[in-house]
């Protein structure tokens, strides 16, 4: 099975969880684009969904396909969102944001009563940290957010190294106005006080860990989709 085969294989395993009637939340990336046409397709043929879109990427292709579109603002409460990820371990917990919409994810993610991860084997971790953690930043003051994010580390016995996300030989701007700063780290054996390390500093608006929003993950696998469901 090619890569791209075991995201699809991971997407079409998220209808378990999708049923008419609900609000769903749509994730971004490859692997969650593979679950909005597999959508697209089903509620053509009758599948009653309304979608919430974690970036305007998503929500272009989501809307060009067809899906009813919704807002959070009408709907607060998402039935499930269904979403890839860069990176997750044995304890559901992730890093996302190599698209750059970890905000709106984690937005989107936390407000669903399911987070349903879709995944190709690749993205199975024994610790968070091989792929870079992305932050998004608020670009006023930048380079003082960045000495906070290196003290954080600090903090936690991490190093890192911060690079700010570039695209087209600019600085990358997410859908909502600001930067990413990618910080390249290593094994991360306590996620979840970098967390809040992270998210104390003014100036983070957010970043990639997703810690206690997942619940499920559906990993594509050469041997079929190997479910995990958190007890
Ligand atoms: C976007 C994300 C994506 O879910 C993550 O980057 C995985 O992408 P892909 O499914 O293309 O491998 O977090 O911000």
């Amino acid at each position: 099975m090619t890569t791209e085969d075991q995201k699809k294989a991971a997407a079409l395993a998220a209808f378990d969880y999708v049923k008419s009637g609900m609000k769903v939340g749509l994730g971004t990336g490859t692997t969650a684009n593979h679950f909005i046409r597999e959508l697209a397709a089903r509620a053509k043929g009758g599948l009653d969904v309304e979608c919430v879109a974690s970036s305007r990427a998503t929500f272009k292709l989501a809307s060009d396909l067809g899906l009813k579109m919704t807002t959070l603002e009408k709907h607060p409460h998402l039935d499930v969102t269904v979403d890839g990820t860069d990176e997750f371990d044995a304890s559901f917990q992730l890093i996302k944001g190599g698209g750059g919409a970890l905000l709106v994810e984690k937005i989107v993610a936390s407000s669903s009563r399911y987070m349903v991860v879709i995944a190709d084997q690749s993205k199975k971790v024994a610790t968070l940290g091989r792929f870079p953690l992305p932050v998004e930043v608020v670009p006023f003051g930048i380079n003082a957010t960045a000495w906070k994010i290196e003290r954080a580390l600090r903090i936690c016995n991490l190093k890192g190294k911060l690079v700010l996300r570039q695209k087209q030989g600019k600085p990358f701007v997410t859908d909502s106005g600001n930067a990413i700063i990618d910080v390249a780290i290593g094994a991360i054996p306590d996620a979840r006080r970098l967390d809040h390390l992270l998210g104390s500093i003014p100036g983070v608006v957010d970043h990639g860990l997703f810690i206690d929003i997942c619940g499920i993950v559906l990993m594509g696998t050469d041997d079929g989709v190997k479910t995990f469901r958190k007890a």
